[in-house]
């Protein structure tokens, strides 16, 4: 029993290690070989612990059979390009001839564990700032879709992975949301916690189902939010179901990058530090956008926005307000001009007046809902920009 349970974690470890190493055939022979293993081990044991070494293995030969058909990517060298750079190298890769396309069939894509709405409304007009994140996006995705012709010339596909990381509540699910409009796509989004069960092999087939829909689709976002809870830095207390997930999503990744259809994967972080290291080596996401706290001029775009038409007394001062939120998130600013609007609407329906917006109405607003991030805060995603990418990730 030992020995088998050695046998099949050697051979996970193994094949984990060949996936890094974007060595398809050896990683699908270790994957075959960690099935083989969890049978045996499935033989030897009885009840719940057999069924689920079944599972396991089922899950194990799944892998192999996509690694047949997978090409993985090489290991990229280095961290990520600098997001100041956006206007230089391509991002879209070629994928060559046709492919296959390993994750298409008809399976039900109504699993209750990620959700999909149509276009959404939302658009890259509506996000204040963010310029450097949104030219990174307009040219792996937006251009090559418009351009067709011209991106196949320069053997460029739209389509990829982009991990967005950064504190709360400064826009990396409305930008999600915005890509997909931009592209008229439809967003599928599900959290790391929504996809994963603690039934052994239920995240598998959550992932699986959610991966199979989204690539029923010829175009679409699927956004990973919470991506650190599904594909967690592995230790050696991870558990099987850890390790494996990781595996079979590096894997299933690898597939998509053959198939006809155009994917954009993003995967949201707040915790960029607790993700697996192979999610951001195996070079599968191709741009790590830095979602930083807003600057002076998209603190003034977000208030604009949200005072744009909207009665205010002249003391209402946006540029004013903007030099004033520093260090406030997207949504700790949005919520002050809400509470703000809210206290107008409020006085006017009990007064019988029309609604203006007065300074003393920002002033309330600003005392009930301090900034939600610490420098301290701040800090630790500057030391991980430092550490993970060099220094070279500038702040988006
Ligand atoms: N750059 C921005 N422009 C406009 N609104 C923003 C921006 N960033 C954040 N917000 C506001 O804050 C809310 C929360 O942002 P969200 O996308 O959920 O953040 P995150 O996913 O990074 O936690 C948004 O719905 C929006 O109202
Ligand atoms: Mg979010």
């Amino acid at each position: 029993m030992g020995y088998l349970a050695d046998k099949k974690n050697e051979h996970e470890a193994a094949c984990e290690a060949a996936i890094r190493a974007g060595d398809a055939p050896t990683a699908r022979m270790h994957a075959a070989k960690a099935a083989e293993f969890c049978f045996a081990l499935a033989k030897q044991t009885s009840g719940p612990v057999s069924s689920s070494y079944v599972t396991t293995a089922e899950g194990w030969l799944e892998i192999a059979e996509k690694l047949a058909t997978a090409k993985l990517p090489r290991p990229a060298a280095g961290g990520p390009r600098p997001v100041a750079a956006a206007g230089n190298a391509p991002a879209a890769r070629s994928t060559g001839g046709a492919g296959s396309s390993p994750v298409q069939d008809d399976e039900s894509s109504s699993g209750e564990s990620f959700e999909v709405s149509e276009i959404p409304d939302v658009s890259f007009d509506d996000i204040a700032g963010m310029n450097e994140a949104k030219a990174a996006i307009q040219e792996m995705i937006i251009y090559p879709m418009r351009e067709p012709e011209k991106a196949k010339a320069m053997k460029l596909k739209p389509g990829g992975g982009v991990i967005l990381y950064g504190p709360p509540g400064n826009g990396k699910t409305m930008f999600g949301k915005a890509i997909a409009h931009e592209i008229a796509a439809p967003f599928f989004y599900a959290s790391g916690a929504q996809l994963r069960s603690k039934w052994h092999g239920e995240s598998e087939q959550n992932l699986s189902r959610l991966l199979k829909a989204a690539s029923s689709k010829p175009v679409a976002v699927l956004f990973l939010d919470e991506i650190d809870g599904l594909l967690p830095r592995r230790t050696a207390s991870s558990s099987v179901v850890d390790n494996r997930i990781v595996t079979q999503f590096l894997a299933d990744v690898g597939g998509f990058r053959e198939s006809e259809n155009t994917l954009l994967i993003l995967g949201a972080t707040n915790k960029p530090w607790a993700i697996d290291e192979a999610v951001f080596r195996t070079g599968r996401f191709d741009e790590k956008l830095y979602i930083g706290l807003p600057d002076k001029d998209a603190r003034l775009g977000m208030l604009t926005r949200a005072f744009d038409g909207v009665a205010c007394e002249t003391a209402v001062d946006c540029a004013q307000w903007a030099e004033r939120l520093d260090g406030y998130t997207g949504s700790d600013i949005t919520g002050i001009a809400r509470k703000a609007r809210l206290a107008a609407f409020k006085r006017s329906v009990e007064a019988g007046t029309d609604p203006v917006v007065l300074a003393s109405d920002l002033e309330n607003a600003v005392k009930v809902i301090p900034s939600s991030v610490t420098p301290a805060m701040v800090r630790q995603y500057e030391n991980f920009n430092q550490q993970r990418f060099d220094g070279t990730n500038s702040k988006v």
